[in-house]
């Protein structure tokens, strides 16, 4: 007899042959498998949901290791519809969550990080984590064209590498069209699913725009780029399964370590599979990560002449004051924000004052989304924008996406 498969994130080739195996036979059970990561057990339910399409089947398991956690988990209900329970284990892992719209990503990206990271002890990642995973679920929204939405969660490891110092694993997976097929138009010379992977990690590449354009409304094309440079800043992990192609980077035995990339040449994941982990301890600060990747893409963004149509002060005279937090993270009620409170009034050259008191941490998409259309419209009007009680490291993101948005 095969001895029972463990599903581990440092071997993902291992789980990946499994599932393509299983695909082929039409269903698959944990029963055979021995152990099972978290991502393993999303990236299978990912497939499995009653209102998916190619449905691969997953009838209840309970005898081995893995059935037991993918029951703890909360595979049983998430197959059928939702999962309400909360998790067995309180600050270990995170059931299986349903994501479908935007207004949901960052409440439920925030719920994840409370549950596994207490702020008192650590800050520095749950404000990586909540970048990571907002990041990663509106992907699913805005790119995946799954119409069952995505599967998140997350479970605390400390076994192997990180025996006494934990890290956290968080996946975000999705049946939908591919990274090849979504980036397919803007970029059409792309020759294969590998080379559109690696393309959708570098700066401001993204399937919404051409490239060489500076961003639409609601995409800069910055979000795989930022999340795979976290990865590298902090000595963890990415896995990015999709179709045709997988990209997966550990560095965790050395910082030198480089990704290993498959092209049609090994199992690949009939949708995308993104799994994030690190060592908690390996974190450091928030905020010189985020400024070390703003460093990064400035190198690799053409310089360019701008005005500081955004003024980080308080205006001399009076103006408009809007409270930037009621559309936070939304980048719906971003857009809405924009075009009822700052269009108006930046085209009747009225200057307006943002006040970003309660958002410490951004994510670089958000920002863009509020601003990208501002900060021209303010630009061809000759209008400043002031902004008030923005914390440095969402000042640095704020001048990125003037830097930016005013050079294409
Ligand atoms: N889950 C997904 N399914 C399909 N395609 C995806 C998925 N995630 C990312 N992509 C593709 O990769 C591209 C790059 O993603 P990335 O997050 O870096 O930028 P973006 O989402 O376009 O812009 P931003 O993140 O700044 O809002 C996307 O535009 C899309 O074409
Ligand atoms: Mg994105």
């Amino acid at each position: 007899m095969m001895p029972s498969p463990r599903f581990l994130l440092e071997e993902p080739q291992v789980f990946l042959q499994w599932l393509a195996d299983r695909r082929a036979a039409g269903w698959a059970s944990f029963d055979d498998v021995d152990v099972a990561q978290i991502y393993a057990i999303a990236a299978s339910a990912a497939l499995g949901r009653h209102d998916g399409r190619d449905r691969l089947l997953l009838p209840p398991a309970s005898t081995s290791g893995a059935a037991r956690f993918a029951h703890a988990v909360g595979i049983d209900e998430v197959l059928e519809g939702e999962c309400q329970r909360e998790p067995t284990e309180q600050a270990r892992t995170v059931t299986l969550t349903r994501v479908r719209r935007l207004g949901e990503t960052e409440a439920v990206a925030k719920q994840i990080v409370d549950l596994t990271l207490p702020r008192q002890t650590h800050r520095d990642a749950a404000d990586l984590y909540w970048f990571v995973l907002v990041e990663l679920l509106r992907n699913v929204v805005q790119h995946s064209r799954d119409p069952a939405g995505g599967i998140v969660a997350a479970q605390v490891n400390d076994a192997g590498p990180y025996a006494g110092a934990p890290a956290l694993q968080v996946v975000v997976v999705d049946n939908g069209i591919g990274v090849h097929e979504a980036l397919r138009h803007t970029q059409p010379n792309l020759t294969n699913p590998a080379e559109a992977l690696v393309r959708a990690m570098e700066p401001h590449v993204s399937g919404t725009f051409a490239e060489g354009q500076s961003g639409t409304v609601a995409n800069a094309g910055l979000g795989l780029f930022f999340i795979a440079e976290m990865a590298k800043q902090t000595r963890g992990r990415l896995l990015l399964a999709t179709r045709g192609a997988t990209y997966f980077l550990d560095r965790t035995g050395s910082s030198e370590s480089q990704p290993r990339l498959t092209n049609g040449d090994a199992p690949d994941y009939p949708g995308t599979l993104v799994v994030f982990e690190t060592a908690l301890s390996r974190v450091g600060s928030y905020d010189t990560i985020i400024r070390g990747i703003h460093e990064l893409a400035g190198l690799r963004t053409p310089k360019r002449i701008t005005h500081h149509w955004l003024r980080f002060e308080a205006p001399a005279t009076a103006t408009v004051q809007i409270l930037v937090d009621v559309a936070a993270e939304d980048t719906v009620a971003a857009h809405q924000f924009v075009e009822q409170q700052l269009i108006p009034r930046l085209i009747r050259r009225e200057s307006v004052t943002l006040d970003f008191r309660n958002l410490r941490v951004c994510t670089q998409s958000f920002l863009h989304a509020l601003l990208h259309e501002a900060v021209r419209l303010a630009w061809a009007r000759k209008v400043p924008l002031f902004v008030v009680h923005a914390v440095p490291t969402v000042r640095a993101q704020l001048e990125f996406v003037e830097a930016y948005s005013l050079g294409g």
